[in-house]
């Protein structure tokens, strides 16, 4: 006789639901925004169907809708309209996120206003850094742009900065001058394992940050590498981390749950932007089902992530309304 019957728990969705081991709210969701200069743009970006370029004086509308569907927090990225050598505009008082995060916050004070702090988006030639004369990204000289950027995203109001750059050194200068310019309460959410990925392609778009030359092997890692990712999170927790971050998600599940087991910090992953597309397309194509998104999503939180940054985030309220 079958003694032993695991379908027993899983004969209607009561039961089912009842053992289910991972859930997935919208308390653990951030929702990337990207604002750009100019007047009433509201534009669909092309290599991430359903996400679109925002004007500042069209962000009440989203924000409004956002707030509506349940989403509680967003992570900035600005394209501004003047790039240079040093990314002037990522810590200029009126740039571009320093204007949306004041437009939020006058719009709402119930979203979570978190920034991406980086140069790529502000550089003329699109790396992450102040560049030496041979083309290589200056480490210590970009931390102290990083730290301006920072200060100056916290004075606008931002909630948390999430510096993505890669560099050395980075959490700890940014904490040191967060305090010192009385910011102590703002956390920072560190892209601490921060892959060399290919399926950051369709962002490039979005933020018109493709590097104008080489690639950014010399700053993110190695995607063979799971040691090197555990090695980063330590250190950005030693200079002062209050999150840590894995990203990609979906390719690196594995590293995700590696350090889960290993610290005992608040986790996020960044769902990026070539997952959501691959996904986003098969399902307007009808190659997958749309539970795809939720089946993928729960993955990044069973591996351990207690944070998500994923473009779903609309797609995910829908669906969590609707009981999908
Ligand atoms: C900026 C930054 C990138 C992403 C987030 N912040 C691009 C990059 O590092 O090249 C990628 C996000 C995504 O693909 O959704 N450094």
């Amino acid at each position: 006789m079958l003694t032993k019957r695991p379908r027993r728990l899983r004969a209607n969705s009561i039961i089912r639901d009842m053992i289910r081991e991972t859930h997935i709210s919208m308390d653990d969701i951030i929702y990337p925004l990207f604002i750009v200069e100019g007047e009433n743009i509201k534009r669909e970006i092309g290599s991430m169907k359903g996400n679109y370029h925002f004007s500042i004086d069209r962000l009440e509308e989203e924000i409004k809708e956002l707030v509506e569907l349940g989403v509680k927090s967003v992570i900035l990225f600005g394209i501004p309209n003047e790039k240079d050598c040093c990314g002037s505009e990522a810590y200029a008082e009126n740039g571009i996120v320093q204007k949306a995060i004041r437009k939020i916050k006058e719009v709402s004070k119930e979203i979570y206003v978190v920034t991406d702090v980086c140069m790529c988006e502000y550089t003329s030639h699109g790396h992450c850094g102040i560049l030496t004369e041979e083309g290589y990204v200056d480490n210590d000289k970009t931390l102290e742009y990083l730290s301006k950027i920072a200060v100056s995203h916290a004075e606008a109001g931002a909630d948390m900065v999430a510096p993505s750059d890669m560099m050395d050194g980075r959490i700890g200068a940014m904490r040191e001058a967060l305090d010192k310019s009385g910011f102590v309460t703002v956390p920072i959410m560190a892209y601490s394992a921060k892959y060399a990925s290919a399926f950051y392609g369709p962002f490039r778009e979005a933020a018109d940050s493709a590097p104008a030359f080489g690639d950014r092997k010399t700053y993110q890692m190695d995607p063979a590498n799971i040691l090197e990712g555990v090695r980063e999170v330590e250190l950005d927790i030693e200079e002062g981390a209050d999150i840590v971050m894995v990203k990609p998600a979906l390719a690196y599940l594995d590293v995700i749950r590696k350090v889960k087991d290993t610290y005992n910090i608040p986790i996020a992953a960044y769902n990026v932007s070539g997952e959501y597309s691959m996904i986003k397309l098969a399902v307007e194509q009808g190659l997958l089902n749309e539970s795809a998104i939720m089946e993928s999503l729960i993955s990044i939180k069973r591996a351990g992530a207690d944070i998500i940054i994923t473009y779903f985030a609309k797609d995910l309220a829908r669906m969590l309304k609707e009981n999908k």
